[in-house]
Protein backbone atom coordinates (compact mmCIF):
# COMPACT_ATOMS: atom_id res chain seq x y z
CA UNK A 1 0.00 0.00 0.00
CA UNK A 2 1.62 3.56 -0.52
CA UNK A 3 2.12 5.59 2.60
CA UNK A 4 1.05 8.82 0.36
CA UNK A 5 -1.89 10.15 1.63
CA UNK A 6 -3.42 14.30 1.30
CA UNK A 7 -6.08 15.78 3.73
CA UNK A 8 -7.79 18.97 3.09
CA UNK A 9 -7.08 20.66 6.65
CA UNK A 10 -9.09 23.07 8.33
CA UNK A 11 -6.65 25.58 10.24
CA UNK A 12 -8.71 28.32 10.80
CA UNK A 13 -12.29 29.04 10.82
CA UNK A 14 -13.72 31.24 7.96
CA UNK A 15 -10.80 29.93 5.96
CA UNK A 16 -10.57 27.12 3.51
CA UNK A 17 -9.02 24.04 4.41
CA UNK A 18 -5.51 23.49 2.82
CA UNK A 19 -4.46 20.49 0.76
CA UNK A 20 -1.63 18.57 2.97
CA UNK A 21 0.16 15.78 2.56
CA UNK A 22 -0.03 13.49 5.19
CA UNK A 23 1.03 9.62 6.47
CA UNK A 24 -1.42 6.77 5.57
CA UNK A 25 -3.22 6.43 9.09
CA UNK A 26 -2.26 3.01 10.32
CA UNK A 27 -5.56 0.69 10.34
CA UNK A 28 -6.47 -0.49 14.37
CA UNK A 29 -9.45 -2.91 15.51
CA UNK A 30 -12.82 -1.43 15.58
CA UNK A 31 -12.21 0.67 12.94
CA UNK A 32 -12.28 0.81 8.30
CA UNK A 33 -9.42 2.24 6.68
CA UNK A 34 -10.80 3.54 3.41
CA UNK A 35 -9.36 4.99 0.03
CA UNK A 36 -11.90 7.73 -0.75
CA UNK A 37 -12.87 8.28 -4.07
CA UNK A 38 -15.73 10.43 -3.24
CA UNK A 39 -17.28 13.55 -0.68
CA UNK A 40 -19.75 15.45 -0.62
CA UNK A 41 -19.01 19.30 -0.54
CA UNK A 42 -22.43 20.43 1.36
CA UNK A 43 -23.60 23.72 3.00
CA UNK A 44 -23.32 22.01 6.79
CA UNK A 45 -19.76 21.21 6.00
CA UNK A 46 -18.97 25.30 4.60
CA UNK A 47 -20.86 26.39 7.87
CA UNK A 48 -18.40 23.92 9.61
CA UNK A 49 -15.39 25.22 8.05
CA UNK A 50 -16.73 29.12 8.89
CA UNK A 51 -17.54 28.48 12.48
CA UNK A 52 -21.21 28.79 12.26
CA UNK A 53 -22.75 25.79 13.44
CA UNK A 54 -23.55 24.18 16.88
CA UNK A 55 -20.91 21.15 17.22
CA UNK A 56 -17.81 22.59 15.78
CA UNK A 57 -14.42 20.08 16.09
CA UNK A 58 -11.46 21.05 17.65
CA UNK A 59 -8.48 22.40 14.84
CA UNK A 60 -6.81 21.49 12.99
CA UNK A 61 -9.37 19.38 11.33
CA UNK A 62 -10.00 17.11 8.40
CA UNK A 63 -14.13 18.34 7.25
CA UNK A 64 -16.35 16.38 5.08
CA UNK A 65 -19.64 14.68 7.18
CA UNK A 66 -20.48 12.37 4.22
CA UNK A 67 -18.29 10.28 1.49
CA UNK A 68 -17.75 6.94 -0.01
CA UNK A 69 -14.85 4.87 -1.18
CA UNK A 70 -13.49 1.36 -1.21
CA UNK A 71 -12.38 -0.31 1.84
CA UNK A 72 -8.59 -1.17 2.17
CA UNK A 73 -8.73 -3.05 5.47
CA UNK A 74 -11.20 -3.51 7.71
CA UNK A 75 -12.13 -6.82 10.02
CA UNK A 76 -15.99 -5.93 9.18
CA UNK A 77 -16.54 -4.75 5.71
CA UNK A 78 -14.60 -6.65 3.05
CA UNK A 79 -11.16 -5.55 1.30
CA UNK A 80 -12.31 -3.90 -1.71
CA UNK A 81 -15.82 -3.23 -1.45
CA UNK A 82 -17.85 0.12 -1.42
CA UNK A 83 -18.90 1.79 1.22
CA UNK A 84 -20.03 5.46 2.15
CA UNK A 85 -19.54 6.91 5.14
CA UNK A 86 -21.05 8.84 7.52
CA UNK A 87 -21.98 9.63 11.25
CA UNK A 88 -20.66 9.49 15.01
CA UNK A 89 -19.37 12.72 14.32
CA UNK A 90 -17.39 12.77 10.84
CA UNK A 91 -16.51 15.93 9.81
CA UNK A 92 -17.71 17.61 13.32
CA UNK A 93 -15.85 15.82 15.93
CA UNK A 94 -13.71 13.91 14.55
CA UNK A 95 -11.53 13.97 10.93
CA UNK A 96 -14.27 13.41 7.89
CA UNK A 97 -14.07 12.98 4.12
CA UNK A 98 -12.05 15.35 2.11
CA UNK A 99 -8.92 13.00 1.91
CA UNK A 100 -7.74 10.23 0.46
CA UNK A 101 -7.33 7.95 2.85
CA UNK A 102 -9.70 7.82 5.80
CA UNK A 103 -9.53 5.62 8.74
CA UNK A 104 -13.28 5.72 10.54
CA UNK A 105 -15.15 3.74 13.25
CA UNK A 106 -16.86 0.75 11.39
CA UNK A 107 -19.93 1.42 12.52
CA UNK A 108 -19.86 4.77 10.37
CA UNK A 109 -19.15 2.52 6.62
CA UNK A 110 -22.37 0.75 5.05
CA UNK A 111 -21.78 -1.51 2.32
CA UNK A 112 -23.09 0.37 -1.01
CA UNK A 113 -24.34 -2.26 -4.27
CA UNK A 114 -21.19 -2.28 -6.72
CA UNK A 115 -21.57 0.02 -9.34
CA UNK A 116 -23.26 2.84 -7.85
CA UNK A 117 -21.57 6.11 -8.88
CA UNK A 118 -19.69 6.86 -5.45
CA UNK A 119 -20.84 10.24 -5.62
CA UNK A 120 -24.61 9.03 -5.13
CA UNK A 121 -23.36 7.33 -2.59
CA UNK A 122 -22.42 10.37 -0.59
CA UNK A 123 -25.54 11.82 -1.14
CA UNK A 124 -27.31 9.13 1.05
CA UNK A 125 -28.00 11.28 3.77
CA UNK A 126 -28.60 14.56 2.08
CA UNK A 127 -29.81 14.69 -0.61
CA UNK A 128 -31.71 12.08 -0.65
CA UNK A 129 -32.61 11.38 2.94
CA UNK A 130 -33.39 15.10 3.37
CA UNK A 131 -35.86 15.24 0.56
CA UNK A 132 -37.67 11.54 1.69
CA UNK A 133 -37.61 13.41 5.31
CA UNK A 134 -39.51 16.43 3.86
CA UNK A 135 -41.85 14.90 1.82
CA UNK A 136 -42.65 11.99 3.66
CA UNK A 137 -42.13 12.15 7.46
CA UNK A 138 -42.65 16.05 7.99
CA UNK A 139 -44.87 17.48 5.21
CA UNK A 140 -47.08 14.07 5.04
CA UNK A 141 -47.70 15.22 1.36
CA UNK A 142 -51.12 13.29 0.10
CA UNK A 143 -52.16 12.82 -3.73
CA UNK A 144 -53.21 15.19 -5.28
CA UNK A 145 -52.43 17.82 -2.99
CA UNK A 146 -50.52 20.80 -4.47
CA UNK A 147 -46.90 21.07 -3.30
CA UNK A 148 -44.54 24.27 -4.00
CA UNK A 149 -40.98 23.40 -3.56
CA UNK A 150 -38.49 26.20 -3.10
CA UNK A 151 -34.52 25.82 -4.58
CA UNK A 152 -35.85 23.21 -7.05
CA UNK A 153 -32.88 22.94 -9.17
CA UNK A 154 -30.74 22.64 -6.22
CA UNK A 155 -29.91 19.12 -4.74
CA UNK A 156 -32.66 18.90 -1.96
CA UNK A 157 -35.26 20.44 -3.84
CA UNK A 158 -34.39 18.46 -7.13
CA UNK A 159 -35.09 15.73 -5.31
CA UNK A 160 -37.72 17.02 -3.57
CA UNK A 161 -39.59 17.61 -6.69
CA UNK A 162 -39.53 14.23 -7.71
CA UNK A 163 -40.64 12.47 -4.53
CA UNK A 164 -43.56 14.61 -4.00
CA UNK A 165 -44.52 14.30 -7.92
CA UNK A 166 -43.87 10.36 -7.17
CA UNK A 167 -46.64 10.63 -4.04
CA UNK A 168 -49.22 11.66 -6.76
CA UNK A 169 -48.90 15.71 -5.73
CA UNK A 170 -48.90 18.32 -8.39
CA UNK A 171 -45.55 20.49 -7.99
CA UNK A 172 -44.21 23.67 -8.20
CA UNK A 173 -40.74 24.44 -8.72
CA UNK A 174 -39.56 27.77 -7.98
CA UNK A 175 -35.83 28.90 -8.58
CA UNK A 176 -34.05 32.00 -8.42
CA UNK A 177 -32.45 32.49 -11.49
CA UNK A 178 -33.25 32.40 -15.26
CA UNK A 179 -30.75 30.09 -15.90
CA UNK A 180 -32.44 27.73 -13.81
CA UNK A 181 -35.27 26.83 -15.09
CA UNK A 182 -35.08 24.12 -17.39
CA UNK A 183 -32.83 22.79 -14.55
CA UNK A 184 -36.17 21.86 -12.37
CA UNK A 185 -37.50 18.23 -13.17
CA UNK A 186 -39.82 18.05 -16.05
CA UNK A 187 -42.02 16.57 -13.09
CA UNK A 188 -42.70 20.37 -12.02
CA UNK A 189 -44.14 23.63 -13.54
CA UNK A 190 -41.01 25.86 -12.67
CA UNK A 191 -41.56 29.54 -11.46
CA UNK A 192 -39.23 32.46 -10.89
CA UNK A 193 -38.88 33.55 -7.28
CA UNK A 194 -39.72 36.97 -8.55
CA UNK A 195 -42.87 35.76 -10.16
CA UNK A 196 -44.27 33.87 -7.77
CA UNK A 197 -47.94 35.09 -6.18
CA UNK A 198 -50.37 33.13 -6.15
CA UNK A 199 -52.09 33.91 -9.61
CA UNK A 200 -48.82 32.52 -11.04
CA UNK A 201 -49.06 29.45 -9.65
CA UNK A 202 -52.65 29.00 -10.00
CA UNK A 203 -54.00 29.46 -6.20
CA UNK A 204 -53.04 28.33 -2.87
CA UNK A 205 -50.49 25.16 -2.10
CA UNK A 206 -51.23 22.96 0.39
CA UNK A 207 -47.75 22.21 1.28
CA UNK A 208 -44.14 24.44 1.17
CA UNK A 209 -40.68 22.27 1.10
CA UNK A 210 -38.56 25.15 1.75
CA UNK A 211 -35.44 24.61 0.73
CA UNK A 212 -33.58 28.23 0.82
CA UNK A 213 -35.40 30.54 3.87
CA UNK A 214 -34.89 33.78 4.34
CA UNK A 215 -37.17 36.32 2.59
CA UNK A 216 -38.48 33.49 -0.07
CA UNK A 217 -39.74 31.46 2.94
CA UNK A 218 -41.55 34.32 3.64
CA UNK A 219 -43.05 35.16 0.40
CA UNK A 220 -43.71 31.33 0.28
CA UNK A 221 -45.64 31.23 3.56
CA UNK A 222 -48.11 33.71 1.90
CA UNK A 223 -49.21 30.83 -0.96
CA UNK A 224 -49.81 28.30 2.05
CA UNK A 225 -53.60 27.64 2.30
CA UNK A 226 -55.06 27.61 6.14
CA UNK A 227 -54.00 23.84 7.82
CA UNK A 228 -51.44 23.67 5.51
CA UNK A 229 -47.96 23.01 5.81
CA UNK A 230 -44.04 24.37 5.21
CA UNK A 231 -41.39 22.19 5.81
CA UNK A 232 -38.20 23.87 6.34
CA UNK A 233 -35.12 22.32 5.23
CA UNK A 234 -32.50 24.94 4.91
CA UNK A 235 -31.38 28.63 4.95
CA UNK A 236 -29.30 29.40 2.52
CA UNK A 237 -30.57 32.62 1.23
CA UNK A 238 -30.98 34.18 5.03
CA UNK A 239 -31.13 32.70 8.64
CA UNK A 240 -33.66 34.72 10.12
CA UNK A 241 -37.52 35.12 9.77
CA UNK A 242 -39.55 37.66 11.27
CA UNK A 243 -43.33 37.37 11.41
CA UNK A 244 -46.10 38.97 12.55
CA UNK A 245 -47.63 36.98 15.32
CA UNK A 246 -51.25 37.81 14.62
CA UNK A 247 -50.70 37.43 10.85
CA UNK A 248 -49.14 33.64 12.00
CA UNK A 249 -52.17 33.08 13.84
CA UNK A 250 -54.81 34.33 11.10
CA UNK A 251 -52.90 32.39 8.48
CA UNK A 252 -52.88 28.95 10.40
CA UNK A 253 -50.70 27.67 8.48
CA UNK A 254 -47.95 25.33 10.05
CA UNK A 255 -44.13 26.11 9.94
CA UNK A 256 -42.34 22.72 10.52
CA UNK A 257 -38.76 21.77 10.95
CA UNK A 258 -36.55 19.10 8.85
CA UNK A 259 -33.89 17.52 11.05
CA UNK A 260 -32.42 14.53 9.46
CA UNK A 261 -30.18 14.07 12.25
CA UNK A 262 -33.04 13.27 14.28
CA UNK A 263 -35.37 11.21 11.21
CA UNK A 264 -31.90 9.58 9.75
CA UNK A 265 -32.94 5.95 10.62
CA UNK A 266 -37.06 6.26 10.11
CA UNK A 267 -35.91 6.92 6.29
CA UNK A 268 -32.86 4.88 5.85
CA UNK A 269 -34.50 2.31 4.14
CA UNK A 270 -36.82 4.64 1.51
CA UNK A 271 -33.21 6.49 0.94
CA UNK A 272 -31.76 2.70 0.13
CA UNK A 273 -34.88 2.54 -2.58
CA UNK A 274 -34.12 6.35 -4.00
CA UNK A 275 -30.60 5.50 -4.38
CA UNK A 276 -31.27 2.42 -6.42
CA UNK A 277 -33.53 4.55 -8.43
CA UNK A 278 -31.14 7.37 -8.75
CA UNK A 279 -28.70 4.62 -10.37
CA UNK A 280 -30.84 3.35 -12.62
CA UNK A 281 -31.79 6.63 -13.85
CA UNK A 282 -35.53 6.38 -12.49
CA UNK A 283 -34.83 9.43 -10.41
CA UNK A 284 -32.24 11.85 -12.02
CA UNK A 285 -29.51 14.05 -9.52
CA UNK A 286 -27.16 16.45 -11.32
CA UNK A 287 -23.68 15.79 -9.92
CA UNK A 288 -21.04 18.87 -9.70
CA UNK A 289 -17.20 16.91 -9.29
CA UNK A 290 -14.31 19.04 -8.51
CA UNK A 291 -10.89 18.28 -7.52
CA UNK A 292 -9.74 19.02 -4.04
CA UNK A 293 -7.43 21.57 -5.73
CA UNK A 294 -10.86 23.13 -6.65
CA UNK A 295 -12.32 23.19 -3.46
CA UNK A 296 -12.18 26.99 -3.59
CA UNK A 297 -14.32 26.64 -6.71
CA UNK A 298 -16.91 24.23 -5.00
CA UNK A 299 -17.24 25.84 -2.02
CA UNK A 300 -17.69 29.71 -4.30
CA UNK A 301 -20.56 28.22 -6.63
CA UNK A 302 -22.33 26.45 -3.33
CA UNK A 303 -22.08 29.63 -1.17
CA UNK A 304 -23.27 31.75 -4.14
CA UNK A 305 -26.23 29.49 -5.40
CA UNK A 306 -24.44 28.84 -8.69
CA UNK A 307 -24.27 25.24 -7.98
CA UNK A 308 -26.71 22.51 -9.50
CA UNK A 309 -27.20 19.51 -7.68
CA UNK A 310 -24.55 17.53 -5.40
CA UNK A 311 -21.83 19.17 -5.53
CA UNK A 312 -18.51 16.74 -4.95
CA UNK A 313 -14.91 16.66 -4.42
CA UNK A 314 -13.22 13.74 -6.80
CA UNK A 315 -10.81 12.01 -4.71
CA UNK A 316 -10.20 9.06 -6.87
N1 LIG B 1 -32.48 20.33 7.80
C1 LIG B 1 -31.66 19.37 7.44
O1 LIG B 1 -31.58 18.29 8.06
C2 LIG B 1 -30.83 19.60 6.24
C3 LIG B 1 -30.22 18.55 5.59
C4 LIG B 1 -29.52 18.84 4.42
C5 LIG B 1 -29.44 20.11 3.94
N2 LIG B 1 -30.01 21.12 4.65
C6 LIG B 1 -29.96 22.49 4.19
O2 LIG B 1 -30.83 22.60 3.07
C7 LIG B 1 -30.42 23.67 2.26
C8 LIG B 1 -30.36 23.21 0.81
O3 LIG B 1 -29.38 22.22 0.65
P1 LIG B 1 -28.98 21.77 -0.80
O4 LIG B 1 -27.95 20.72 -0.62
O5 LIG B 1 -30.18 21.47 -1.61
O6 LIG B 1 -28.30 23.09 -1.35
P2 LIG B 1 -28.24 23.68 -2.83
O7 LIG B 1 -28.18 22.56 -3.81
O8 LIG B 1 -27.18 24.69 -2.84
O9 LIG B 1 -29.67 24.37 -3.00
C9 LIG B 1 -30.01 25.51 -2.26
C10 LIG B 1 -30.67 26.52 -3.16
O10 LIG B 1 -30.80 27.72 -2.43
C11 LIG B 1 -30.94 28.79 -3.35
N3 LIG B 1 -30.29 30.02 -2.89
C12 LIG B 1 -30.90 31.19 -2.72
N4 LIG B 1 -30.06 32.12 -2.28
C13 LIG B 1 -28.88 31.53 -2.17
C14 LIG B 1 -27.62 31.99 -1.76
N5 LIG B 1 -27.41 33.25 -1.37
N6 LIG B 1 -26.61 31.13 -1.77
C15 LIG B 1 -26.80 29.84 -2.13
N7 LIG B 1 -27.99 29.34 -2.55
C16 LIG B 1 -29.03 30.19 -2.55
C17 LIG B 1 -30.36 28.28 -4.66
O11 LIG B 1 -31.49 28.15 -5.51
P3 LIG B 1 -32.03 29.36 -6.40
O12 LIG B 1 -30.82 29.95 -7.09
O13 LIG B 1 -32.94 28.68 -7.32
O14 LIG B 1 -32.68 30.30 -5.44
C18 LIG B 1 -29.85 26.90 -4.36
O15 LIG B 1 -30.09 26.01 -5.45
C19 LIG B 1 -29.08 24.14 2.84
O16 LIG B 1 -29.33 25.27 3.64
C20 LIG B 1 -28.63 22.98 3.69
O17 LIG B 1 -27.79 23.38 4.74
C21 LIG B 1 -30.70 20.88 5.77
Amino acid sequence: MSSESNALVLERFGELPRLLERPVPDARPGHTLVRMLAAQVGHLDLNIVDGRFGILPDLPAVPGTNGAGRVLASDTHPVGSLVRISGKGLGLRRDGCWRSHALVPDATAVPVPEGMDPALACGFATPAGTAWAAVHSVAAVRPRERVLVTGAAGAVGSLAVQVAAHAGAEVIGVVGRPAKLDRVPAAAKAVLAGELTAEAIGGPVDVVVDTVGGPVLKSALGLVRPRGRVALVGYTAGRELTVDLADFLLADVSLLPVNLMTRGREVAADVERMLAELTAGELELAVERHRPEQLADAARRLRTGAAVGLVVLDLS
